[in-house]
């Protein structure tokens, strides 16, 4: 799969769906929400999650009602927290358009994020799916958890690689692995296959971060800022991969640059220029396939009824998306 427009019909079927639940969610009589709301709705995400909703779901039972409300509940929380995140990372730019805080600034961004996470968990209440509301709330919570673990290690510098797979499990894969999770209880009773798809949402979390990681350090225009996180001064994998194959000297060095609250271009080429020397992209996409074919094998040992085929597409593209 090279794009998510690949995908079969009856997912395809499914998105059309879901885009309209979520688009009866934005609805506002607020004059300025409104008009912010209009500008989000331009411009669409890849909507991988609601795809792995779907697809988790199909994978062990019918479709119904309740996959619609855990794919639009979960895109709803994701928008929040992409908003909120933009204030965090000061980005500008989300989704290749200037982001909500540069173009309406912070204040709204965060107001903006407040009501689409009321809306993400109002409508799993108003439906009265009660366990989906727990493991959203519980996955929401652990995404705050992973953002202020990281602004810390980010202050103090001191990121480890355990520490790095903590903080991005609790940021991005929390939320991915409750697709897998919502999508399997929507369509099957049985617990064990919903924690087994949690298990393996949690796997492809990791691998989907790692890659959005590596763009960091990437040539292509992926529509949103690059460099960000060596600005931010948040190491991650590939760095962290670098730094391994670097003598003690050069450690210091680039430590040394990382650590600048302002860098330079010149500073920033450096490091680049170090993680790709050292091999750090490599190793890092290395370390990424390992996540997303583990997933795979815990996979296989599932009882999978329909669309293996259509999931395993899904995690080859996660791990090989251009944007
Ligand atoms: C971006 O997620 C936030 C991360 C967890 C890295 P996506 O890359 O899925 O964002 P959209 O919805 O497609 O823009
Ligand atoms: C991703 O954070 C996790 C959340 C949005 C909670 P990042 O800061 O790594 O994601 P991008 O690169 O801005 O999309
Ligand atoms: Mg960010
Ligand atoms: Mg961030």
């Amino acid at each position: 799969m090279n794009s998510l427009s690949d995908i079969t019909t009856p997912i395809q079927d499914d998105l059309r769906i879901f885009r309209d639940f979520f688009r009866d969610q934005t609805d506002t009589d607020i004059y300025l929400l409104d008009k912010i709301m209009r500008y989000l709705l331009r411009q669409k995400g890849k909507e991988i999650r609601p795809t792995l909703v779907f697809m988790s779901a199909r994978m062990f039972g019918p479709i119904d009602r309740r996959s619609y409300i855990a794919a639009t509940m979960i895109e709803l929380l994701h928008t929040a927290t992409l908003i909120h995140d933009d204030v965090v990372d000061e980005a500008d730019k989300r989704r290749g358009f200037l982001s909500i805080n540069k173009l309406w600034k912070n204040k709204a961004g965060v107001l903006l994020g407040d009501f689409l996470l009321s809306k993400g968990l109002l409508i799993a209440l108003d439906n009265e799916e009660y366990s989906m509301l727990q493991i959203l709330s519980n996955a929401v919570k652990e995404m705050s958890e992973g953002e202020l673990r990281q602004l810390k290690t980010a202050k103090l510098f001191n990121m480890t690689e355990e520490r790095y797979f903590q903080i991005i499990s609790e940021k991005t894969a929390s939320l991915i692995s409750a697709c897998c999770e919502c999508g399997a209880s929507a369509a099957t009773d049985d617990p064990e296959i919903s924690a087994a798809m949690k298990q393996i949402g949690l796997n492809i979390g990791i691998a989907f971060q790692i890659k959005d990681d590596l763009f960091d350090y990437g040539l292509d225009d992926v529509g949103k800022p690059k460099r960000n996180d060596i600005q931010e001064r948040k190491v991650t994998l590939p760095l962290i991969k670098a730094f391994e194959q670097a003598s003690y000297t050069e450690t210091l060095s680039i430590r040394r640059l990382m650590k600048k609250r302002k860098k330079s271009d010149k500073d920033i080429n450096k490091i680049v220029e170090f993680v790709h020397d050292k091999n750090g992209l490599d190793n890092a996409t290395i370390s990424m396939k390992a996540f997303a074919d583990k997933a795979l094998t815990q996979l296989h040992e599932l009882p999978v009824e329909n669309g293996l085929e259509d999931f395993e597409n899904l995690v080859t593209y996660i791990i090989n998306r251009k944007k």
